[in-house]
């Protein structure tokens, strides 16, 4: 049943009195109405003119199909889709990283060790070498460090997992994080209850999956707030909820800081995609964290709007049916 808003019930009209204007039969492929329970359907109609041969009156006949359903298995089978394209390139950088890491390795442990035999040697005295020397081994351990990244995604790189408790996960990962953010002069809130149940996962990937999104939280404050301010937050949450018959358990990582404008919001998950200068960002992050996460059958999703917090949600099943 059909209770139409004051603005859907003008835009009908509209089209009745075209139909009878024109005398010619329109075709609306989708068209919004609000239904008793204030839920927005969606029709497909079709309006035919005709005149009643008595009275001569110009009069119409509608038809109406409800494709509400047939809308949302659309959109269904479209994030299903966007969602497979994802996983399939997080599997083909799985692939091309374990090949092309381990390649890059060796050839880059000689780069920098030979940088530092020139750097030994030269004379104190000559400045400018030594700066160029030392620049040499700076930049080739940012690569490393994209490497050992990059590494994450092989298969080989999957250590064992365990059940962990989220609270020591959180610990391990603010003890190498801490002092960052206290330089920084970011508060840290920390909210999880003491009664949550443990859940299976590879602890280390989990924390690093925590540590990307805390750095990530601390790069956008201090974007927005280059020195302190009371709403120079972070704030990390964690609560069970119930899904499907499931159990899970998420945990939030919010912060106050720049937000995501609407016209990234679907890239920030592709490998090497970034906002930051070359110092800070790699792009990494997120992709290497969407891949952990869906290893762990989770669900690693965000919400960011202007002016409101920005909220990263790591929803991890308690069980993910991994065998022990
Ligand atoms: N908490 C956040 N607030 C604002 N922007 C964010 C946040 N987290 C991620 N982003 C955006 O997503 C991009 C990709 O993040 P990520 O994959 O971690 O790579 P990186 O941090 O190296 O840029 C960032 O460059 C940034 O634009
Ligand atoms: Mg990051």
């Amino acid at each position: 049943e059909f209770v139409a808003t004051n603005e859907e019930m003008e835009d009908f009209r509209a089209d009745d009195l075209e139909v009878i204007r024109d005398g010619k039969p329109k075709f609306i492929p989708e068209e919004p109405i609000t239904d008793s329970e204030s839920n927005i359907r969606y029709l497909q109609t079709t309006k035919v003119p005709f005149g009643f041969s008595a009275s001569g009156k110009a009069a119409l006949l509608g038809i109406s199909i409800d494709i509400t359903e047939r809308k949302r298995a659309e959109e269904e089978k479209r994030q299903m889709e966007a969602h497979l394209r994802q996983h399939q390139k997080l599997e083909s950088i799985g692939t091309l990283a374990s090949g092309v890491a381990h390649e890059i390795n060796n050839p880059l442990t000689g780069i920098m060790n030979y940088a530092q035999l020139i750097y030994d040697r030269i004379d104190p005295a000559e400045d400018q070498l030594r700066e160029f020397s030392s620049g040499i081994i700076e930049e080739t351990e940012r690569v490393a460090e994209i490497v050992r990244n990059l590494l994450t995604f092989s298969r080989q790189d999957k250590k064992t997992y365990s059940p962990a408790r989220m609270i020591d996960i959180i610990e391990n990962t603010l003890s190498l994080i801490r002092m960052v953010i206290k330089q920084d002069q970011i508060t840290l809130e920390v909210d999880v209850s003491d009664d949550l149940p443990e859940i299976k996962c590879r602890s280390q990937q989990i924390q690093q999956v925590l540590m990307n999104l805390l750095t990530n939280a601390r790069d956008a404050l201090n974007e927005r707030y280059p020195e302190y301010d009371p709403d120079k937050t972070i704030t990390i949450r964690v609560r069970p909820f119930e899904k499907e018959g499931r159990h899970w358990l998420r945990t939030t990582v919010e912060d106050h800081g720049s937000g995501i404008p609407a016209e990234i919001r679907e890239q920030i998950f592709n490998p090497f995609y970034t906002t930051k200068d070359r110092t800070k960002g790699t792009g990494l992050g997120l992709s290497i964290s969407l891949g952990i996460v869906q290893d762990h059958h989770g669900e690693l999703t965000f919400e960011s709007e202007e002016g409101l917090p920005t909220r990263f949600y790591l929803d991890l099943p308690v069980d993910n049916s991994w065998e022990l």
